[in-house]
Parts: C-alpha cells; sequence; structure tokens
C-alpha cells in the first residue's frame, strides 16, 4: 500500500487513500465505492479511467450532467498530463483520446438520451454520482462494453440514496467489490469540513451523506456498514467488502 507522500507509479505525484487504492486496482467484473461527500470519489474515478486509458483500453464516462463529467474529465486530464501522456481533447464530440495509444474515453451526461448507443469496443464504464443517474442510460452504456475489448469492467461511483435507488440493487448482485467508505475516512479533509456539514445536515440525512448509509429517507429505513455483521449477508461481506 503506498504511504502518504509516496507517488502512484507514472501517475506523478499522487497519494491515495487505502480505499482509493483498492478500487483502483480492483479486478472484479463490478467495481462500486459507495462513500460519503467529499471521501475523494471523483478523484478516484478520475485515476481510475487515466489508467486505462493509458493501457490502451477505451471507455465511457457517465454522471448527471456534463458539469458533473467535467469535475472528473478534469482529473483525468490532469493525471494524463502530469505523466506526459499526449491527448486531444475532441470537445464538440465529447472524447478524448490518447495519441500513443488511440484509446478513448467518451463522456455523457445521463440527462440526455443521446450519444450513447452505437458505441463499441469499449473495455470500462465509470458511472459518477450514479444514484443521481438515470438506470436506463446506464444500461444502454452497458451494451457498449463489446466488440474488441481488453476487458470488461464497470465501475459505478456515488453516495448512496438508499434502498430503493438502483445502486443498491447492483451493490447487491453477488458479482459486485464494494468498497464503503466514510467522510471521515478520508486523509484529505481537514475536521472543519466535517464539522460543517455536520452543523448543516442532521439524523438520516447526515448519515446517508457522510456514513454513506444506505438510507430511505421518506421510508425511514436505515441500513449502514455496521449493520453487515447483523444481517444475513454476514461476516464475510462485511470484512472483504464483497459479497460472496
Ligand atoms: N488522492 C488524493 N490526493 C490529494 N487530494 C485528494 C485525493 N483524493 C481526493 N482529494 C481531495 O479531496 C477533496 C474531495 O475530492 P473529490 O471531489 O474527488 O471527492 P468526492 O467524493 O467526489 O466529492 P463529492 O461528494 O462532492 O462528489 C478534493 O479537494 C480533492 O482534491
Ligand atoms: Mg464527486
Amino acid at each position: 500500500m503506498l504511504k502518504q507522500g509516496e507517488p502512484w507509479p507514472n501517475d506523478g505525484n499522487w497519494y491515495l487513500a487505502d480505499y482509493q487504492h483498492e478500487f483502483i486496482t480492483a479486478q472484479d467484473d463490478v467495481v462500486l465505492g459507495i462513500m460519503g461527500r467529499g471521501s475523494g470519489k471523483s478523484m478516484m474515478a478520475g485515476i481510475t479511467i487515466a489508467k486505462h486509458l493509458k493501457e490502451g483500453a477505451s471507455g465511457m464516462l457517465l454522471a448527471p450532467t456534463f458539469e458533473a463529467c467535467d469535475v472528473t474529465l478534469n482529473v483525468v486530464c490532469e493525471v494524463l498530463e502530469a505523466s506526459k501522456t499526449k491527448y486531444r481533447h475532441q470537445r464538440s464530440k465529447h472524447y478524448i483520446e490518447v495519441k500513443k495509444t488511440g484509446s478513448r474515453l467518451y463522456y455523457r451526461p445521463t440527462e440526455s438520451d443521446k450519444g450513447i448507443r452505437g458505441k463499441t469496443d469499449l473495455s470500462f464504464l465509470v458511472v459518477d454520482e450514479a444514484a443521481l443517474c438515470k438506470r436506463e442510460r446506464y444500461l444502454e452504456a452497458l451494451g457498449c462494453l463489446r466488440g474488441k475489448i481488453k476487458f470488461r469492467r464497470i465501475y459505478l461511483i456515488t453516495t448512496p440514496k438508499g434502498r430503493g435507488n438502483w445502486v443498491y440493487e447492483e451493490a447487491m448482485k453477488p458479482n459486485a467489490r464494494l468498497i464503503i467508505r466514510k467522510t471521515t475516512d478520508s486523509p484529505f479533509l481537514d475536521a472543519g469540513f466535517y464539522e460543517t456539514l455536520e452543523s448543516m445536515y442532521s439524523g438520516d440525512f447526515l448519515d446517508q451523506e457522510v456514513n454513506a448509509a444506505w438510507i430511505d429517507i421518506n421510508a425511514c429505513l436505515l441500513y449502514n456498514e455496521s449493520d453487515y455483521d447483523k444481517m444475513s449477508l454476514g461476516n464475510a461481506m462485511h470484512k472483504t467488502g464483497k459479497i460472496n
């Protein structure tokens, strides 16, 4: 595991939190990062994408809006530049292409129903703010993971929005690798950030946004990491974050 100040190989001076490292290096078909606000999810998504692009794999980034896509895309570009990887950004067509490998990242907002179908040869799909994305667009994008691909991997990254949300269903599937962390697990945030959230949020909403708990706000249902032991899912999943 990388220590603070130790550079992430070939990606500039990136120190990764243990859970970011676990996420980025996961080899599972479906990897879910269920984490509190500000825990470094978009950073993790961007570094994951840059790694695959440099390996020569193409993929797609989904986020609720173009503005949300930009947050993750900025990290991708920053990492590529830090590692002196040349790329061109086709802004009108909404993709970036790494010159050496020819691999592309298409970025699409799920608020639009355009530009997802028809893409092929994609090895990975990254969905940032997944719980706020439309499931229909996600399902459309899944159909692009085909053709001449190097591997097939799906990454869902989000602060949870209850068990009624589609991401919960994905997280419960047997092939999913689940990594759950709280905002307070982040080594990058000052204590003031948490205190601000704590003063502004309360109760179930605070638990959802900071502790990454599965809460159906309206139904007042609570299901968080500490409940895993008590429930039938059992110890193995709690310890490894993986559903067997
Ligand atoms: N590996 C890292 N190295 C340095 N800083 C980091 C790292 N990961 C995250 N950060 C910093 O932590 C802060 C939050 O990161 P980020 O925006 O990725 O979190 P997030 O979980 O996506 O937030 P939100 O819940 O608002 O979407 C940012 O200031 C970011 O620069
Ligand atoms: Mg984010």
